[in-house]
């Protein structure tokens, strides 16, 4: 089980710590406003803000 916070909001997932943060994000907590796109990290359409910093989150592990 792994803690996000997410815009100020804790949640929780049961999901492997290498699981994509994208599909983490979308499948599990349900927050599909962060798009697939081209999942290798060249769209930009699954861009998220990780500790203030954009993140291409199809190319990052859930826990980095
Ligand atoms: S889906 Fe295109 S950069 Fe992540």
């Amino acid at each position: 089980m792994i803690s996000l916070n997410v815009n100020g909001k804790e949640y929780k997932a049961d999901v492997a710590e290498d699981a994509s943060l994208l599909w983490v994000l979308r499948d599990h907590l349900k927050l599909t406003g962060t798009k697939f796109g081209c999942g290798i990290g060249e769209c930009g359409s699954c861009t998220v803000h990780v500790d203030g910093k954009a993140e291409r989150s199809c190319g990052m592990t859930v826990v980095k």
